[in-house]
């Protein structure tokens, strides 16, 4: 991978960011956008704009196939089995809220527990928190081990007769940990039990094959694949998509609207009410092509090397104290530095033009575990090089002076 042409794809790197070159390492984010992204936006505003699935007119008719388009490329970018299991939504969030809200409706009753790890992002905890509000049921969490990783062992004791759904992150934001997705998949569907991926942070980095996999619903935010906000991708089975109910109501879902009762569309239109994020569809489509080109085992190969230089630089640093130590890991190092909060540590960087995050990065109950209110966050992306490492080394040392730490 030549990363100098890589750089080049995206416009954010042209300017200086307040005077600086900027080292972007906060891509878990979100990532920033290739300038054929950006494009595709332009140029469907200014020259081929319509609303979709509606009139029949040149322009509408142009857009629904552009649109469609992007599900058949999601669905061969993922391995899905049908272009009808790729459903698009605002996020991942909404995804899944989508099969929390819909599944929930359907199969949970006061009792029930609904399995999820400790090391998930807000997005895949506070939506099943509703149901236990409004359905009493329990939420069971699976423990996170001292290496920042949930093992299939962890789950499996956490199974009970009582399990109606698991919910897991395929890559944590936090720790990095790559979990046993398809151990975990195969484990739970031997007890009739269905599985939810949160893949927002695995689909940028790892390949996918729903198929493989074989998880129930999988959710994907497009714009940490290279994609514009507010689109994101629940891919779902069939059978649960024709099994679940609708998630909105409105205009583009429905088969037939009477007085007496209405009948839903068919799939996936019965889960896509309303104008949906046409633009944006239509300009995550770049975003495949763009991964696509690059390769996803390159992808994948760059940011492993990058995460090993950076866990060997940042060792060698004292007083850093990186966040868990899973076998498998994705580009994503969480860290604290003795002494210095990381909203210092994070806004210092800022002044090198080094963009982290510092916060509980949506994971909470994984913070609370840790004893920590918060860690600073440095994550990759296709862009970054040993470079960005080593400036982020040589700012870290700069706070370091400031605190006077050694
Ligand atoms: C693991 C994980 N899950 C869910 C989300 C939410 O995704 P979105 O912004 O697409 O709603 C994020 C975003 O930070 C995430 O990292």
């Amino acid at each position: 991978m030549n990363i100098e042409n890589i750089k080049k794809e995206f416009p954010i790197f042209d300017d200086k960011i307040q005077n600086n070159d900027l080292v972007y390492l906060d891509s878990a984010n979100s990532a920033q956008k290739p300038k054929m992204v950006v494009d595709r936006i332009y140029d469907f505003y200014t020259k081929e704009f319509s609303n979709v699935g509606r009139s029949v007119h040149y322009l509408a008719v142009a857009a629904t196939n552009l649109y469609e388009n992007t599900r058949s490329s999601v669905q061969k970018y993922i391995n899905a089995k049908d272009r009808n299991e790729i459903v698009f939504t605002k996020g991942a969030t909404e995804a899944i809220n989508l099969v929390a809200n819909t599944f929930g409706q359907k199969y949970l009753k006061e009792g029930d527990e609904v399995l999820i790890t400790e090391l998930e992002h807000h997005s895949n905890y506070v939506p099943w928190h509703f149901l236990r509000k409004s359905k009493k049921i329990n939420i069971e969490f699976a423990e996170v081990n001292d290496d920042g990783e949930v093992t299939l062992e962890s789950i499996e004791k956490k199974i009970t007769n009582k399990t109606k759904i698991i919910g897991i992150t395929h890559l944590s934001n936090v720790t990095g940990a790559i979990l046993p997705v398809k151990e975990i998949v195969s484990l739970a569907h031997s007890k009739g039990i269905p599985v939810m991926v949160d893949g927002c942070q695995g689909a940028p980095h790892l390949k996918l094959d729903m198929q493989d996999l074989d998880c129930d619903f999988y959710a994907i935010s497009g714009h940490k694949m290279y994609g514009p906000t507010g689109i994101g991708i629940l891919y779902a089975k069939k059978q649960w998509l024709e099994e679940l109910p609708p998630y909105q109501g409105g205009g583009g879902m429905i088969g037939e609207v009477k007085k007496k009762g209405i009948s839903y569309g068919n799939l996936p239109n019965k889960y896509e009410a309303g104008t949906m994020a046409t633009a944006q569809v239509i300009a995550f489509n770049e975003s495949i092509k763009f991964l696509e080109k690059i390769g996803i085992e390159n992808i994948e190969k760059h940011e492993k090397d990058l995460l090993n230089y950076a866990i060997q630089v940042l060792k060698k640093n004292n007083s850093i104290n990186i966040i868990g130590n899973p076998k498998k890991k994705g580009g994503v190092i969480s860290f604290t530095v003795e002494g210095i909060h990381p909203h210092d540590l994070a806004t210092i960087l800022d002044e090198d033009g080094v963009a982290i995050r510092a916060g509980h990065h949506c994971c909470q109950i994984l913070h609370d575990k840790l004893g920590l209110s918060a860690t600073a966050r440095a994550s990759f992306g296709v862009y970054n090089s040993k470079d960005d490492i080593d400036q982020l080394n040589e700012s870290l040392n700069k706070c370091k002076k400031i605190f006077n730490l050694k």
